[in-house]
């Protein structure tokens, strides 16, 4: 249904130096050539009617509303389907063209019913307005034949209804499913009047391989496919552009509103990073910004036994600040930190590092990043200069080999994974390195080259071996090499790999890849043309996820795949702000913009900035401060958006080390885990309740806009100004824009970038200065950001965590598509329809050998502890290895997880954990434990009145 603030032009923009002009009603026009005469129109204000075409799809042809007259061609050809040509004569208006319209238009209505006053869709249906537009006036036919009025609702999907007594057959939704999001659920069954809309095999949309992305739903010009809350609010009377916060794709959403309610988020066509396009969780999952767990007033208690108390914000910040203070005076100025938040704001984020460095006077403060993607910024720093992807989204358009290692990108990052299908479906070959067989590797129209099924942990002696064979065989693109990169670097790596003991022969028993296999990929990849790297969590979250990232960016060099459109190594974020919240200073170690705090001249800067003396030592890690902790040594924690006790691997050592602690903040949505531990409760705004930026995986930064107040009264970052203002150090921001300006002022990568600016461009990915004044899509054009680019030796040292005869399996971990990580967000929606439950995945061997059946219990044990799921038997993982999601707490996915960590960066090896797994029948200890401490804490929760209310 139409988007209230969008123009449709009809078909899609095409691209062409060569430019066409003709004429349509006598007024010259120049377009690209291969643009339809309707864009073309469109461009010059000439409407001319349609039903079946929109820009978003390829033109159709099927519903002849836009039939135009060409001076020269025979008939009345459609000009959705009518390229336009040089000196062409169109003509949209005459009666002849009139009169097929309205008859045209009088069938379509004769079979439609006539409740328009009552209609979800009315004011805002394309079928309606085409009415008026044809000057339909009565239908002859009458409406007492055959027709399809009596047709049951299909309802089965929890945010949209299909309505097949509205459709026209216009097979728009096939088409957006087919060509936007790739996932063919949808058909037209039958032939003229019989035909049907069907979803799969003629079975509800719920049981079909729909995924809910929403797009035949945009697609669809009449109100067949509506949104649910659409249906239930009414029409929308304003909207605003904002981006989705959920995961690092960034799309870009239109809230239509209706006061300060959503009434739906509709995927901007104009967004850099979608395109128009949208998955289940920003199209649909925004239900938990106003559920009835949501916590909006501050709360505070001495001890985690207390019952919460509520309080106004001037005593809880009063406590916090105190509390900080009596701490940081007993146990000296190192024994407090604090944590940002990859899914709050690049402003929110930026006050709280400031808050540490300047207000608390350290450097403790560490950033969820630290778990996901900290081996990306020093792997990609040390080889290429610089901490973040080399490309844009649309540069995969260009690829010509796409080499997706340790991702999943159709559950992780399905927009993404929707143009990725595309440019598959175009022809572009695809290699998938996976323990797990991921639905990319085989998905309609599309199957991968190769999938090289790794074991678990073995990433490194893989990149190797394919680069032996690179190496070996000559496929090294020297000019490149020679031009751009350090020889001496080089010709160390190139004599490392070449040894025999990294060809794919000799790493076959380690990795367990056939070596015909890995010759074949290492051939398509240095020698199909444009070569382009994606990788996720299953390359970072590794005892060598460092030695990976850099191993990734020296294979990309040594063929010559980075610095222009099509290649590169794009590291595919997790959450929404996870490159945002590294650019904004969140390590240790770093100040905004990746600067070293033993920089005296960059302190200096920030120094003279913020009034305060810095210290040039860095602070704690995440995992350094439990540690701490343990040792009596770190008292005090400011988390801000993020749960520490559900994220972070080895749960009871990290609950363990809460416990210790004295005085725990948390600012957040809702009682997550770690605010279990807390002794202030700070109640956190959603991303519909602020202004500010997102980072995306692109490094596009782009605008956050307030569709209504914060629940609690605050944005996140005036709380942290708060809070600042109270332990001594002044803040005094009147609007995010002005945190903006001031990192812009002390972050070269980010001179050019302002609210102002972003509003003006749409979107800007960094660097953006005075040199690439509308920000950088692609990187390293002409040379590396280091100047040139370094090869770094990857020899590969096997994990430390080794499968015995007790933990004879090997555990990895994932997402799913329709929840998002520690799933606080998700699973406060209607999503978990889909996934309502963390499951083992086992391979069907696996499973007989232990007697385990789909379904059973099944208890995980692993030198870090134990937890149980149900079992999923399937052959999507190899035998040998178990596979689970982490979205719920109570999985204790995390109980088994150890405390082994990438060496450079400490980011926790979630992916390889060796277990043993029998069948049960009860929860594990550790599950009972947590149940009845989690029922103590909604007791103790109880007592105060502080949950959001619906009005
Ligand atoms: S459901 Fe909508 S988009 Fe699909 S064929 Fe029917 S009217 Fe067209
Ligand atoms: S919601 Fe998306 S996946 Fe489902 S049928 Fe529509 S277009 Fe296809
Ligand atoms: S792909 Fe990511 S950013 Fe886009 S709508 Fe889905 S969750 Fe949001
Ligand atoms: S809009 Fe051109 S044929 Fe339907």
């Amino acid at each position: 249904m139409l988007s209230i603030a969008e123009k449709d032009l009809g078909t899609p923009k095409r691209e062409s130096a060569e430019l066409v002009t003709l004429t349509i009603d006598g007024q010259e026009v120049t377009v690209p050539a291969g643009t339809s005469v309707m864009r073309a129109a469109a461009l010059s204000d000439v409407k001319i009617p349609k039903l079946c075409a929109t820009e978003q799809l390829e033109a159709f042809g099927s519903c002849r509303l836009c039939l135009v007259q060409i001076e020269g061609m025979k008939g009345l050809p459609a000009s959705c389907t009518t390229p336009v040509a040089a000196g062409m004569k169109v003509t949209t208006q005459n009666k002849q063209l009139a009169d097929i319209r309205r008859g045209v238009m009088e069938l379509y209505i004769s079979d439609h019913p006539l409740d328009c006053l009552t209609c979800p869709a009315n004011g805002h249906c394309e079928l309606q307005d085409m009415a008026g537009v044809v000057g339909l006036r009565e239908v002859r036919y009458g409406y007492e034949g055959a027709n399809h009025l009596i047709v049951e609702k299909d309802t089965s999907n929890p945010y949209f209804t299909f309505d097949a007594s509205k459709c026209i057959v216009c097979s728009r939704c096939v088409r957006a499913c087919d060509e936007q999001q790739g996932t063919f659920a949808l058909t037209i069954q039958n032939r003229g009047f019989e035909s049907t809309v069907s979803a799969s095999q003629n079975v509800s949309f719920m049981d079909s391989e729909c995924v809910s992305c929403g797009a035949c739903v945009q697609a669809c010009p009449t109100a067949t496919l509506t949104e649910k809350s659409l249906i239930e609010k009414g029409q929308a009377e304003h909207s605003i552009t904002t981006t989705c916060a959920y995961c690092g794709v960034g799309c870009s959403f239109r809230a239509e509103m209706k006061g300060e309610e959503v009434v739906r988020m509709v995927p901007n066509m104009d967004g850099h990073a979608n395109h128009g396009h949208s998955c289940v969780k920003g199209r649909f999952a925004i239900g938990y910004a106003t559920h009835s767990d949501r916590i909006v007033k501050p709360m505070i208690r001495s001890k985690i036994t207390d019952p919460w108390r509520e309080v106004s914000w001037e005593e809880a910040i009063g406590y916090a600040a105190s509390e900080l203070k009596r701490i940081q005076a007993k146990y000296g100025r190192d024994s407090i930190g604090g944590i940002t938040s990859s899914r709050c704001t690049n402003e929110e984020t930026y006050v709280v590092q400031k808050l540490v460095r300047a207000g608390f006077g350290n450097n403790n403060v560490d950033t969820c990043a630290r778990v996901c993607h900290s081996p990306t910024g020093y792997g990609l720093k040390n080889t290429l200069g610089e901490s973040a992807g080399t490309q844009n989204f649309d540069s995969v358009m260009k690829a010509d080999v796409i080499f997706v290692i340790g991702a999943n990108p159709t559950d992780g990052h399905p927009v993404f994974a929707s143009q990725m299908k595309r440019r598959l479906r175009q022809g572009a070959k695809l290699i998938v390195a996976d323990p797990r067989r991921i639905d990319l590797v085989r998905t309609p129209h599309i199957e991968a080259e190769q999938h090289l099924k790794l074991r678990p942990g073995t990433n490194v002696a893989l990149i190797n071996s394919l680069a032996h064979v690179v190496v070996a065989e000559g496929l090294v693109k020297e000019d490149f090499v020679r031009a751009r990169c350090e020889m001496p670097s080089f010709e160390k790596w190139r004599n490392f790999v070449a040894q025999e003991r990294n060809s794919p022969e000799a790493m076959e028993a380690v990795t367990g890849v056939p070596a015909a296999d890995v010759r074949a990929a290492a051939r398509l990849f240095a020698t199909g043309g444009n070569g382009a790297i994606y990788y996720g969590l299953g390359v970072t979250e590794h005892s060598q996820g460092s030695t990976m990232v850099m191993g990734i960016a020296n294979l990309a060099m040594a063929t010559g795949n980075v610095g222009r459109e099509g290649v590169g190594v794009n590291p595919l974020r997790g959450q929404n702000n996870v490159q945002g919240s590294c650019d904004m200073g969140s390590f240790p170690h770093e100040f905004p913009g990746y600067r070293h705090v033993s920089d005296d001249s960059v302190r200096a800067l920030f120094e003279d900035a913020w009034g305060m003396k810095l210290l040039g030592e860095p602070g704690l890690r995440i995992p350094n401060m439990f540690e701490a902790a343990l040792d009596g040594e770190f008292k005090g924690l400011y988390i801000e958006g993020e749960d520490i006790a559900q994220s972070d691997p080895n749960t009871q050592h990290v609950t363990a080390a809460l416990t210790s602690m004295e005085c725990i903040i948390v600012q957040d949505l809702f009682l997550n885990e770690s605010a279990k531990f807390a002794h202030v409760f700070l109640p956190g705004s959603s991303f519909l309740e602020k202004d500010g930026t997102f980072t995306n995986a692109e490094r596009r930064i782009s605008r956050v806009r307030k569709v209504m107040k914060p629940k609690s009264g605050y944005a996140d970052w005036e709380i942290t100004q708060l809070l600042s203002n109270a332990v001594g150090y002044p803040m005094n921001y009147a609007h995010p824009s002005e945190i903006m300006d001031e990192i812009a002022r002390l972050t070269p990568t980010f001179t050019g970038v302002s609210f102002d600016r972003i509003d003006e461009l749409g979107s800007i990915q960094w660097p953006c200065n005075a040199e690439h004044p509308e920000g950088t899509p692609t990187m390293h054009i002409g040379e590396f950001v280091r100047g040139k680019g370094k090869f770094l030796v990857t020899e590969y040292v096997p994990t430390a965590e080794k499968v015995n005869a007790r933990y004879p399996l090997i555990l990895t971990t994932g997402r799913i598509l329709s929840q998002y990580n520690v799933g606080a967000q998700t699973r406060r929606t209607e999503n978990n329809a889909w996934h309502d439950e963390d499951r083992l995945e086992i391979h069907p061997q696996d499973a007989e050998d232990r007697g385990i059946a789909e379904g059973d219990w099944v208890g995980i044990e692993s030198r870090a502890g134990d937890t149980v799921l149900r079992a999923r038997v399937t052959e999507r993982v190899q035998p040998g290895v178990v596979y689970t999601t982490f979205h719920f707490p109570e999985s204790g996915a995390n109980v088994i997880t150890t405390d082994n960590s990438d060496w450079a960066t400490n980011c926790p090896e979630y992916k390889v954990t060796a277990v043993q797994a029998v069948r049960v029948s009860q929860p594990s200890e550790w599950q009972k434990r947590f149940r009845e401490f989690s029922e103590t804490q909604e007791t103790l929760l109880k007592s105060a009145d502080v949950m959001f209310v619906a009005k």
